[in-house]
């Protein structure tokens, strides 16, 4: 697996292990761990999840060293805000047990008060600046939420994770984000196993011998986006860790960007009032 440079110069694997609906405890410590046996050093959680606690046991029993690992978690909605997200950070590096994170993002835009997307982002700066963090963004904005944190920003955001995979391609943000050297991770690249049983995904997988999970992480990194795959399942961790040794043509690439909408999680940022 290779690595990407962010716009501050840090670098991040090009691919990473997701954990969204893991559950916490021996679940999440062993997947994480399996991960991590088989060649991911990147590792992407968030404090909503609550798996933090068996992210962190899996990372200190695999026995990588801390300097090889990239690990991501994110500041939770009810914790926007300056000082409230100072003590959501502290506590997230409590759980997992770490000294510094290599990227704290934003969960969530709130729409309702946009001062706090503000606020909370301060907070992560002075974070930064302590080297506390290695990078910082934010996940699930639109430009309509990205342009005032660039507006106002000292430091600008690294990252902006959003839900990204065949049938559901944000365009606009993509766009926006490729412009501002901003880089975009994908949430559900599998549509949380939604697509896999797409009969054009699969027709084009055929071709490259290759399973269509594999055939929607490529995809990703050929857009330029950098997938999180989740999966408690062993023999699937690994073949998503094997997913970008080919090329998918640009004819494909076509065919597959041409994809009418399907398998979106219905979660609109604009709409999401939590
Ligand atoms: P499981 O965790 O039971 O192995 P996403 O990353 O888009 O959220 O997708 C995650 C979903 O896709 C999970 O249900 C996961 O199942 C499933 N999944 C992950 N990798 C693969 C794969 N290589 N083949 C089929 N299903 C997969």
């Amino acid at each position: 697996m290779q690595n990407l440079k962010l716009n501050n110069g840090v670098s991040i694997p090009e691919i990473g292990f997701g954990t969204w609906q893991i559950p916490d405890g021996e679940t999440t410590a062993q997947a994480v761990k399996t991960a991590l046996e088989y060649g991911y050093t990147h590792i992407d959680t968030a404090a909503c999840y609550q798996n933090e606690i068996g992210v962190g046991r899996a990372i200190r029993e695999s026995g990588v060293p801390r300097e090889k690992l990239f690990v991501t978690t994110k500041l939770w909605n009810t914790e926007r805000g300056y000082d409230s997200a100072l003590r959501a950070f502290a506590a997230s590096l409590q759980k997992l047990q770490l000294e510094y994170l290599d990227l704290y993002l934003i969960h969530w835009p709130d729409n309702k008060n946009p001062a706090l997307n503000t606020a909370s982002w301060q907070a992560l700066e002075k974070l930064y600046q302590e080297g506390l963090i290695k990078a910082l963004g934010v996940s699930n904005f639109k430009p309509r939420h990205l342009q005032p944190l660039l507006d106002t920003a000292e430091i600008k955001p690294a990252v902006n994770q959003i839900e990204y995979h065949p049938g559901f391609r944000q365009e606009e943000t993509v766009e926006f984000c490729q412009k501002h050297h901003i880089l975009v991770e994908a949430w559900s690249p599998l549509g949380s196993g939604r697509i896999l049983q797409n009969p054009d995904l699969q027709r084009i997988a055929q071709k490259y011998n290759k399973s269509t999970a594999q055939l929607c992480l490529r995809w990703c990194r050929q857009n330029g986006t950098l997938p999180l795959p989740k999966s408690i399942t062993p023999e699937r961790i690994k073949e998503n860790a094997q997913a970008l040794d080919f090329e998918i043509s640009a004819e494909d690439m076509q065919r597959i960007n041409a994809l009418p909408q399907f398998g979106w999680s219905g979660s609109d940022p604009d709409k999401m009032d939590f």
